[in-house]
């Protein structure tokens, strides 16, 4: 039986890489991104700036770009007192009027008991009160898992709050501990609603260099977050190491990222088929966003990450996508409560139950496992070529990263952003509106290290 559908699928597979082949799109334009860059403030000597390429659909890209320098403290402040315009409006105006639309999709039954008892009759009055309910549980979340936030992550969100309120353009009345609060209530959104995502890596046979890429997308779907992409790159003090993080204000913990090291992160929620579709965990240990915060600040290569991720309190599970230059190598990471399993190209198929490709380790967009055939089709037709362009493809095939995706090159050295356009609902109004159908930005990681 085995035999017989492996090359039946092995057929199927050909057939559908002739056809890709035929029906490839054309793939949106890239952009060099520094050639679009200002920088337009300086603090400390961190700095912001924008990012700003007009399109001739008339749409913008516009990105907000910050580098940071200094203590994690000083990292916060300079990023408060520098972002504070649209920190402030992201998270307490637009960011509210996220929840007033959201508040009756949100799944409290990971909330304990007394918490749910207390907000569903909120979420049953609807919008007005929903921006109360879901700080209530971001609040609740945070207090929860406080205890195993690092100190200098603490120091970085405190000194978001101070720096809002010591900018210029700082709210009548800012209280900087109110503002910490908000920051630290924030970053817990992740493990209040989860992302789904495709992740992959091809490296060795499967990419014309032999050097790894590797992509990461966020599917989230509707809100405001394309328009408020911050791209930031820190510098903390040695032993640490340098990273970049495709975010929104006021996140210090990370969806999307990689490092001077060359970690590269790819984070999707492991959903399944089964009922309930989101596998066992609590709120009881670090916050996914901030343990791939913690591996993109510190961790050396691919192991030292690995061995992390078994070491730390676990709260959600997901899966990690995980690269590093030392090996131009990527592996799956199965990150569970429970347990931590190290997926390659050669294992990843007992979970996702799709074909295995050489040199290529991917999970699509879907639950898991998946029976979709698009992805293995389009990587497929790809093998031996994945480079920017194939990945812009399979991206826009596979209809995956609404909000944005990134690609990293580790032998090159290079980044690809692609982000979202909505419209003043927060609205995706085509399918090209979507991350993986525009334009794109490319980055050299090296001028980022070097604060360019
Ligand atoms: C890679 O892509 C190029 C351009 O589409 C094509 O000419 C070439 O035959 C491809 N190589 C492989 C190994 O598929
Ligand atoms: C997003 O930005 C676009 C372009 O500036 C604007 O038209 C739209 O209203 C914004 N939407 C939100 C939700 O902020």
């Amino acid at each position: 039986m085995a035999p017989l559908s492996s090359s039946l699928l092995s057929i199927g597979l050909l057939a559908a890489s002739l056809l890709s082949l035929c029906s490839a799109k054309d793939v949106p334009e890239t952009f060099v991104a520094s050639e679009f860059s200002t920088w337009t403030d300086s603090y400390d000597g961190s700095k912001v700036g924008r990012i700003v390429v007009d399109l001739d659909d008339g749409s913008t890209i516009d990105v907000a770009r910050l580098d940071l320098v200094g203590s994690a403290s000083q990292r916060g402040f300079a990023a408060g007192k520098l972002l504070a315009d649209d920190i402030v409006e992201f998270v307490d105006v637009k960011m509210n009027e996220y929840f007033s639309g959201e508040v009756t999709g949100l799944d409290i039954s990971s909330l304990p008991e007394w918490l749910q008892e207390v907000l569903q009759p909120l979420i049953e009055k609807g919008g007005e009160i929903a921006p109360q309910v879901f700080w209530s549980a971001l609040n609740y979340v945070w207090e929860r898992e406080v205890e195993y936030v690092p100190a200098p992550i603490i120091a970085e969100m405190e000194g978001i709050g101070a720096g809002v309120c010591a900018s210029d353009s700082a709210p009548a009345d800012c209280d900087a501990d109110e503002w910490a609060t908000k920051i630290k209530n924030i970053n817990m959104l992740p493990e209040l609603v989860r992302m789904a995502c495709t992740a992959f890596g091809a490296y060795g046979s499967a990419t014309p260099d032999g050097g790894l890429i590797q992509l990461r997308s966020l599917d989230f779907g509707s809100g405001p977050f394309a328009n408020y992409t911050v791209l930031q790159v820190h510098h903390p003090p040695e032993p640490a190491q340098a990273f970049v993080s495709l975010s929104f204000p006021g996140f210090v913990g990370v969806i999307t990222g990689v490092s001077e090291k060359g970690i590269g992160v790819s984070e999707k929620v492991w959903m399944t088929y089964d009922t309930p579709d989101i596998q066992p965990g609590s709120y009881d240990g670090l916050a996914d966003v901030l343990v791939i915060r913690e591996i993109l600040e510190n961790a050396e290569d691919r192991e030292a990450a690995e061995s992390y991720l078994q070491s730390v309190a676990r709260t959600w599970t997901i899966w990690l996508g995980v690269g590093d230059y030392a090996s131009q190598r990527f592996d799956l990471v199965g990150y569970k409560q429970k347990d931590v399993t190290v997926y390659s190209d050669e294992t990843i198929g007992q979970e996702t139950g799709q074909p295995l490709l050489k040199d290529i380790c991917y999970v699509d967009k879907h639950p898991q496992p998946s029976t979709a055939t698009d992805l293995p089709e389009l990587l497929q037709s790809y093998a031996g070529n994945v480079t920017f362009g194939a990945v812009q493809d399979i991206v826009q095939q596979h209809g995956t990263g609404d909000v944005h995706w990134a690609s990293y090159d580790f032998l090159k050295k290079k980044m690809v952003v692609a982000v979202g356009r909505v419209d003043e609902n927060g609205k995706y109004q085509h399918d090209s509106w979507k991350a993986y159908g525009r334009p794109a930005l490319l980055f050299d990681l090296e001028d980022l290290w070097a604060g360019k």
